[in-house]
């Protein structure tokens, strides 16, 4: 199993604007073609998959997080698997089934069998930088992703120059500052378990990338959720004796008003970023759970960069057996 330094991990999250302006090579990579595809299917899993929802909240693309296709994938339809490794098993079974049923093919990825499923059918890819662990390539992924999105749907989902220019002068400030919003922050939320709610897609995009960071980075339980949703029903489910700490995570310059919408029995915290144009001001957000994650990693003297029961549940029967047949 792999480990990194806690000093990687935090390079890596910095390098989050670089990341994204980095321009991917690429083999077979479809130009825009006609007729577009009917529907625009998104894989992966974790660190990796949770581009899909970005891609989601940008564009006409579905997010899919499971081993098996839709019943409705056909060859009028796309299919982006996105995968650091190549070696992730759901993700190379729904791969498998959609080059069977002639669906339309392209991934991003380092390598591995998904790079070589692609290859063998000339399907499109886009290459990601070796040497990481997936969860440190989000920008990179992130990117590789944003772009092949555009070149399936022919329009392009974002700025790249634009919006990396700004996300690093945010980044800078923040360096600057020397975390110090952050800081009181990563002791307070230390001990605790949290929920991180997303007010519009793309904010709920980023309480996921929130969750999976707190969970992989500082091995704490997190939840993601939405709102208003979660006020048509886990509202009722209160826990006065140990609530969890709520974190809302909104593009709104105005936050929600939570303890009215909670109730006054919790408060809960709201995070905005600067103004601007959508995109910068999630992958802001982003970054600032990358960096709470590895602060609160460090408050509970937690090893951020090994994620050894990951690394086990990847090397049991089931999933070897199902990487094996790239089974449903
Ligand atoms: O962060 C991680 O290491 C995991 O969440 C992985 O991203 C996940 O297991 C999928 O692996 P991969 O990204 O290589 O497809």
């Amino acid at each position: 199993m792999e480990t990194y330094t806690a000093k990687q991990l935090w390079e890596w999250a910095l390098a989050l604007p670089e990341q994204l302006a980095a321009e991917p090579s690429g083999r077979n990579v479809p130009s825009t073609s006609s007729p577009l595809p009917r529907r625009n299917l998104v894989c992966g899993m974790g660190g990796s998959g949770v581009s899909a929802q970005f891609l989601a909240a940008r564009g006409p693309f579905i997010p899919w997080r499971w081993a098996t296709t839709p019943d409705w994938l056909g060859a009028a339809d796309s299919l982006t698997a996105l995968s650091y490794s190549g070696e992730t098993f759901e993700t190379l079974a729904v791969t498998r089934k959609a080059l069977a049923s002639g669906v339309r093919v392209s991934g991003v990825t380092t390598g591995g069998e998904l790079g070589r499923l692609l290859d063998e059918r000339a399907a499109g890819r886009l290459e990601l930088p070796v040497g990481m662990p997936p969860r440190a390539a989000f920008g990179y992924l992130l990117g590789a992703a944003l772009r092949l999105g555009g070149r399936l749907i022919g329009e392009p989902l974002w700025d790249p120059v634009e919006v990396t220019r700004r996300l690093g002068e945010l980044r800078d400030d923040l360096v600057r500052d020397d975390f110090t919003s952050l800081r009181p922050l990563a002791a307070s939320l230390a001990g605790r378990r949290l929920v991180v709610y997303g007010t519009c897609p793309l904010s709920a995009a980023a309480a996921l990338r929130w969750k999976q960071q707190l969970n992989e980075n500082a091995k704490l339980h997190c939840w993601n959720g939405a709102l208003p949703e979660m006020s048509h029903n886990e509202i009722e489910a209160a826990d006065p004796g140990k609530p969890p700490r709520r974190v809302v995570l909104t593009l709104a310059d105005e936050p929600p008003p939570l303890d009215e919408i909670i109730g006054d029995h919790e408060v809960g915290l709201a995070f905005s970023a600067p103004p601007g144009e959508p995109l910068t001001r999630t992958l802001y957000l982003v970054l600032l759970g990358d960096l709470l994650s590895l602060l609160i990693a460090a408050e509970r003297g937690v090893d951020p960069g090994s994620i050894p029961r990951i690394a086990a549940f990847k090397q049991t029967g089931w999933a070897r057996r199902a990487y094996a047949q790239g089974e449903d």
